[in-house]
């Protein structure tokens, strides 16, 4: 059995106990918040074994394998580092950091205490995702030439959300455009070039992005993200022998289907989650701890670091700093 900890008592923290509470050899050992008021909310919702009122006691508490960190982008690197340092394997949310510089330090830092820690893209451990690259790298569409995604949602304007606060790494490239990123560069690589533009709102973050990674042999991949439209998000992955498509919302979509050069579909595949989609990460985290690995092979640093360092680039060409980096 795996016993975990959270860090933070937001949204996607409640969706994550909720998978933990399903998952087979997950025990919820513990829930920490800035307030421990609220950390005893989340303990009896889910049933926590522990609440705690401060981070730094979660970090310390010897009885937790691993801390799940459910904070906004400002607080992964102090979290991170809080929790490594204490000898707390870790699964950080997306995005990993607000820039390469943070990751790269954390990193070195899980490597030199010999600790798990991964970002936690939970994408890249679904069915339907592994699926679609399986497809790929038995050449069932061929060479790929170019990959077309999106996750564009609606966010009414609110000075005090963390998504338009720079000051807590907002906008939505990190919070958004990290999918699109990663989806693309999962299954084309590290591109040659990026062409981009933003739309950057009053409080200095992007309100909408539009990314197009170019490759050397002449395939690409286009992406847009944003809170100022509502669209369907899904995805088209293009190849000189037929096409992939991810239902809408595609990186968190059951359905994916292949197609041929007539545009006929050859193979459709639906992966409905067992719990809300967040089981396949933790099972992957647990699977690596039992095994003893310090990172997983389905989401290695590697890939978390080229990721940092184009969304870095990103930001570089737009303009756009965060005030912990001015
Ligand atoms: N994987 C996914 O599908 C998914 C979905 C949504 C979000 N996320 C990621 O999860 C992280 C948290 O997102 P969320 O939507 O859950 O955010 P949220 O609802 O705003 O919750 C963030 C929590 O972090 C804690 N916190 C610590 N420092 C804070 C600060 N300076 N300002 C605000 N809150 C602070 C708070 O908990 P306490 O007050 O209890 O300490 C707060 O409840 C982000 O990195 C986001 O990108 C992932």
């Amino acid at each position: 059995m795996t016993r975990w900890g959270i860090i933070g008592t937001g949204k996607i923290a409640h969706t994550f106990a909720e998978a933990l509470r399903g998952t087979e050899n997950s025990v919820l050992a513990a829930v920490a918040s800035r307030s421990l008021e609220k950390a005893e909310v989340l303990a009896a919702e889910f049933g926590f074994e522990k609440a705690y009122g401060s981070y730094e006691e979660l970090a310390a508490d010897e009885a937790v394998d691993i801390v799940y960190i459910a904070t906004p982008m400002s607080e992964h690197y102090a979290n991170s580092l809080l929790c490594l340092n204490a000898g707390r394997n870790v699964l950080c949310e997306k995005s990993i950091a607000l820039n390469t510089s943070q990751a790269e330090e954390m990193v070195a830092l899980a490597e030199e205490k010999g600790l798990f820690f991964m970002e936690a893209m939970w994408m890249k451990f679904r069915p339907t995702f592994l699926k679609v690259k399986q497809w790929i790298d038995e050449g069932r569409i061929g060479k790929v030439e170019f990959i077309k995604a999106d996750f564009n949602n609606f966010i009414p304007y609110d000075k005090n959300d963390r998504l338009f606060k720079s000051e807590c790494g907002g906008g939505a490239l990190l919070d958004l455009g990290v999918y699109p990123l990663t989806f693309a560069t999962a299954l084309m690589g590290e591109p040659k070039e990026i062409i981009t533009h933003a739309h950057i709102g009053r409080d200095g973050v992007d309100l909408s992005h539009e990314i197009t990674l170019t490759y050397e042999d002449g395939a690409f991949a286009a992406t847009t993200s944003g809170f100022e439209v509502q669209n369907r998000n899904n995805a088209v992955v293009s190849g000189d022998k037929g096409s992939i498509t991810m239902g809408d919302w595609f990186f968190c979509s059951s359905e994916c289907t292949l197609y041929d050069l007539d545009s006929q579909p050859v193979e459709e595949r639906v992966f409905p989650p067992e719990i809300n989609g967040y089981e396949y990460e933790i099972r992957e985290a647990e699977r690596c701890l039992a095994n003893g690995l310090k990172e997983s092979p389905l989401c290695p640093h590697s890939d978390t670091l080229q990721v940092m360092r184009l969304m870095d680039r990103c930001r570089e060409i737009w303009g756009m700093k965060f005030p912990q980096e001015k």
